[in-house]
């Protein structure tokens, strides 16, 4: 009996690969990072920014992250062959990740000289303006994170932010009032994250995906369900796949609430999956 041929109308994966990837969890090792290069206190991988972007496009195809920090997204995508376009707010990083394009440019060669990759320095809440002025084409996914409320400011936060200092990283993305992370009422700064995504949904082909890469968040002892509530309200707007969630097991435990209460490690990310549908 011949069995039917494997028709892929989303990515240029095989079937063993595409189903490795359906898994609903992962751990991740990425590469060390370049010590003392990057200042951005809270990246995702390159290396795990591809896996979704090679699973969510094919070669080719546009990739666009509304707040591309120093460029994780651009990088993850010219080494998949897509071209992409990010936006930043912070100037600082929007210029490192312009430089990290081109050195990655170079280093790729011939194999990305039809790759476009745009780094735009300006506020994703102004997505219409920034689309039209910078004439976007109709975008095949989106992969971001967003500023994980004001956690970066959190007191509760202070043995980060100490590892931050030690480590010479930022300990805020800026003193911009239009930074997200400067938001300190939890509703409204959800309100905004959620307006900047259903903004930009005019720029998505219909059935494209988006993902959001994000957190629940602890703060005065309180949890604030940020990736549920994401989910929940943005599920209004888009539809809602699932989650994959990323499982970081390379962190030292801290001793939080030893021998009176429950108080988790989190050492899990939410990746949220929404449909333009
Ligand atoms: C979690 S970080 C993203 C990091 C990025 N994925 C990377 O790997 O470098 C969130 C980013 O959102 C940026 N940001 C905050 N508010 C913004 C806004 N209104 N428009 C564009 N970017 C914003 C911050 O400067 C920060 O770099």
């Amino acid at each position: 009996m011949s069995k039917r041929p494997f028709v892929n109308r989303l990515n240029d994966l095989d079937p063993k690969t595409w189903l490795k990837f359906q898994k609903s969890w992962f751990v991740h090792a990425p590469p060390p990072r370049k010590k003392g290069v990057i200042r951005h206190p809270a990246k995702f991988p390159e290396t795990l920014a591809q896996d979704f972007i090679e699973f969510f496009t094919k070669r080719g195809q546009v990739v666009m992250d509304p707040m591309v920090g120093t460029g994780s997204t651009l990088l993850a995508a010219l080494r998949s062959g897509r071209h992409s376009i990010g936006i930043e707010l912070n100037n600082n990083y929007a210029e490192i990740a312009g430089q990290l394009v081109a050195e990655e440019m170079i280093n790729l060669g011939e194999s990305v000289k039809d790759i476009s990759c745009q780094v735009i320095h300006g506020n994703a809440a102004q997505i219409t303006k920034i689309a039209k002025e910078f004439n976007f084409p109709d975008i095949d996914y989106i992969i971001t994170s967003p500023p994980y409320w004001d956690m970066l400011h959190a007191k509760g936060a202070q043995t980060q932010k100490e590892r931050r200092v030690t480590e010479g990283l930022d300990t805020q993305y800026s003193d911009d009032p239009e930074d997200l992370g400067n938001i300190h009422d939890y509703d409204e700064f959800l309100r905004k994250l959620v307006d900047i995504y259903v903004e930009i949904k005019p720029f998505i082909k219909p059935r494209a995906y988006l993902t959001i890469i994000v957190k629940n968040v602890k703060k005065g002892g309180k949890i604030y369900p940020l990736a549920w509530d994401l989910a929940r309200i943005l599920g209004e707007s888009y539809t809602l796949k699932d989650e994959k969630i990323w499982c970081q097991d390379d962190i030292r435990l801290a001793p939080y609430g030893l021998g009176s209460a429950w108080v988790s490690n989190t050492f899990h990310h939410y990746c949220l999956q929404f449909r333009n549908e």
